[in-house]
C-alpha cells in the first residue's frame, strides 16, 4: 500500500517546479496533501487564502491531491494529526540542503515517525524559485514559462493592484 504524504511550503507563488515535485511525489504516494504554511522568515506577496485558491486551480484535475492551509501551529503536529508518515520537499541546489537538513531533523524530533523525502525537480527548474518569479513578475518581466496560466493571471492582478496603490 502506498502511504500518505504531505508536501508543505509557502508556495508564494506555486511554480512549475513545485508541480514537477508534486507529480514525482504522486508516483510514490497514494495521497499527497499540499500544505500551505507560513515561513516566519518570509514576507509573502499572496495571502495564504489566495495561495490556496491558486494551488487548487492548478491541481484541480489531479487524483490523490488535496490542498490544505496550516494557519497556525507546527507542521509536525499537522502531519501527526492527518496520519502522514512522509514530508515531501523539493531540493534544487546544494545550497538548499543545510536549511532542509535542519528542518527535517527538527520535524523528526517533534514527530519521530515522520520521514522527510527529498525530491529533485527536472533540471530545467533548477533556477526557478518563487522569490525570483515574484520579483520578475512584479517588475513586468515574462514568467509564463515557469508558472501555470492561472498563477500568471494572479501575478498580473497583484502587479496591477500594487501599481494602483502607488498612484
Ligand atoms: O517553502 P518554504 O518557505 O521553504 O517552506 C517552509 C515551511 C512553510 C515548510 C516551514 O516554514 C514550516 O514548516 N512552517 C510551519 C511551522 C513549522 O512547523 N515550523 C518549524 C519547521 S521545523
Amino acid at each position: 500500500m502506498k502511504p500518505k504524504a504531505i508536501y508543505p511550503g509557502t508556495f508564494d507563488p506555486f511554480t512549475n517546479g513545485h508541480l514537477d515535485v508534486l507529480e514525482r511525489a504522486l508516483n510514490i504516494f497514494e495521497e499527497v496533501i499540499v500544505v500551505i504554511a507560513e515561513n516566519v522568515q518570509k514576507h509573502s506577496l499572496f495571502t495564504i487564502d489566495e495561495r490556496s485558491v491558486m494551488i487548487s486551480e492548478v491541481v484541480g484535475d489531479y487524483a490523490g491531491v488535496s490542498v490544505e492551509v496550516l494557519h497556525s501551529g507546527l507542521l509536525a503536529d499537522y502531519a501527526r494529526q492527518v496520519g502522514a508518515r512522509a514530508i515531501v520537499r523539493g531540493v534544487r541546489q546544494v545550497k538548499d540542503f543545510e536549511y532542509e537538513f535542519q528542518m527535517s531533523l527538527l520535524n523528526r524530533h517533534l514527530y519521530p515517525e515522520v520521514t522527510t523525502v527529498f525530491l529533485m525537480p527536472n533540471v530545467k527548474y533548477t533556477y526557478v524559485a518563487s522569490s525570483i518569479i515574484r520579483e520578475v513578475a512584479m517588475l513586468g518581466g515574462d514568467v509564463s514559462k515557469f508558472v501555470h496560466p492561472c498563477v500568471l493571471e494572479m501575478l498580473h492582478q497583484k502587479r496591477d493592484e500594487k501599481k494602483a496603490t502607488k498612484l
